[in-house]
């Protein structure tokens, strides 16, 4: 499988040898008052944690901070002229009402749970953690591999050996938002140390191949990041948004196939024609376009000036805008809002399409890879999509 991490330095940027306490290496924080923002400076090592008891460590680790991204594509590549010989569409209808250019699909016999593992593992690996001291995987996922969860399968693949605990998040475009503060909760109320957050999704096993509103939009991928406790001071979650709208739902669903040969036979009378067939399945992605792009120009700005305000940050204090990869002009319409300059505006959409819950970390994966993203910037996400779910968070990377 090809993978995000091909267009990179070749040496990894190691977050934890960066700023390793022992080093004595001074570390930026923020802190607030009056609404204002202001940098701080705290150093690890004058705190001594190396030297607190495992218990006085774990009541001080208040906080946390993302210290590795990974991602990974599949191989098979479709470009916009590609997807003309299917449905009555054009690169030029695609590229300008969406940016998109090219998306990454999975081949039928090739699986999300090993992309999403392979992402995991490079996040891992940057992060210089062993899989033995994960003691959480949290799988974003909508389209996961088993009905009752794949997260579990990461963990054993992994080879995460004393068994913590993985399962799936459901909440497509969100799911990876949803993800990370999921992570940082577990973090910062229940003792865990090594979180992964993986977004990973295969929205082309759910997209009607022959209805070009929709089928143009989405790519597949994986992308992961690993959350560490860290002291509170360093804590790297500044302030999150989130939010739910179920009367959204019937713009964009992806329902329980409906079987109406029970309903007749069961007038027959017997309990057996009464009970579901035992192969259910969902039908594919149905989407209202306009009015998703309307809920998403409406909600993702004021979500990210909620969380802004709740960090006590302004806009200026944000050194990169990184969106759920939806579509350019959602991108573009939330930066001019917002009023961020374009420059500091990631954007991978045209060559991978809208990916769900993977598009944030692999976004964040490339650009830290990249060098464009450096340890101590402050990041503005947000995600968005079915649900209808939306919210934003205001992160420092590393
Ligand atoms: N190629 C050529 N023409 C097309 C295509 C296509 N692929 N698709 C639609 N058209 C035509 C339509 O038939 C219509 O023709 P008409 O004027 O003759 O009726 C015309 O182009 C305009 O169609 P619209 O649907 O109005 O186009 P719009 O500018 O709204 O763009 C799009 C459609 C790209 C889908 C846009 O609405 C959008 O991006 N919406 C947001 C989608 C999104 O972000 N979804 C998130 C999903 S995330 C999740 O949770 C799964």
């Amino acid at each position: 499988m090809a993978n995000a991490s091909g267009l990179v330095a070749p040496t990894l940027p190691s977050l934890r040898r960066r700023f390793s306490p022992t080093l004595g290496v001074y570390r930026s924080g923020f802190w607030s008052y009056d609404g204002v923002s202001r940098r701080m400076v705290c150093s690890s090592a004058a705190q001594g944690a190396e030297k607190l008891s495992p218990a006085e460590s774990k009541a001080r680790s208040k906080g946390c901070k993302l210290v590795g991204c990974g991602s990974a594509l599949p191989s098979i590549q479709i470009s916009n002229d590609d997807l003309s010989e299917i449905v009555d569409t054009n690169d030029e209808w695609i590229s300008v009402r969406t940016g998109i250019r090219n998306r990454r699909i999975l081949s039928r016999k090739d699986s999300l749970t090993a992309l999403a593992t392979e992402a995991a593992q490079k996040a891992l690996q940057m992060a210089e953690v062993e899989p033995n001291d994960v003691d959480l995987v949290l799988l974003c996922t909508s389209t996961p591999e088993d009905l009752f969860g794949s997260a579990p399968q990461i963990q054993k693949a992994l080879g995460c050996s004393h068994n913590p605990l993985a399962y799936d998040i459901t909440a497509a475009c969100s799911g990876f938002l949803l993800g990370l503060v999921s992570a940082a909760c577990y973090i910062r109320g229940g003792g865990f140390n090594n979180v992964l957050v993986i977004g990973a999704d295969a929205l082309s096993r759910y997209v009607d191949w022959t209805d070009r509103g929709s089928c143009i939009l989405f790519g597949d991928a994986a992308g992961a990041v690993l959350l560490q406790s860290c002291d509170s001071e360093e804590d790297g979650l500044f302030a999150f948004d989130m939010h739910s709208d179920g009367e959204g739902q019937r713009h964009l669903k992806a329902g329980m196939k409906e079987d109406n040969t029970d309903q007749e036979l069961a007038t027959n009378g017997s309990l057996l024609e009464l009970l579901p067939k035992g192969s259910s399945s969902y039908s594919c992605i149905e989407m209202n376009g306009k009015e998703v792009f309307r809920f998403a120009v409406r909600v993702v700005p004021h979500s990210i000036e909620l969380a802004l305000e709740k960090a006590g940050l302004g806009v200026s204090s944000i050194d990169w805008l990184i969106l759920h990869q939806a579509n350019q002009r959602i991108i573009d319409a939330v930066a001019t809002r917002l009023e961020v300059p374009q420059e500091r505006v990631i954007s991978n959409l045209a060559n991978y399409g809208n990916t769900s819950a993977a598009s944030i970390p692999l976004a964040l994966d490339e650009a830290v890879r990249s060098g464009k993203v450096q340890a101590g910037d402050t990041i503005a996400t947000a995600g968005f999509g079915a649900g209808l779910t939306w919210g934003s968070a205001i992160i420092r990377w590393g």
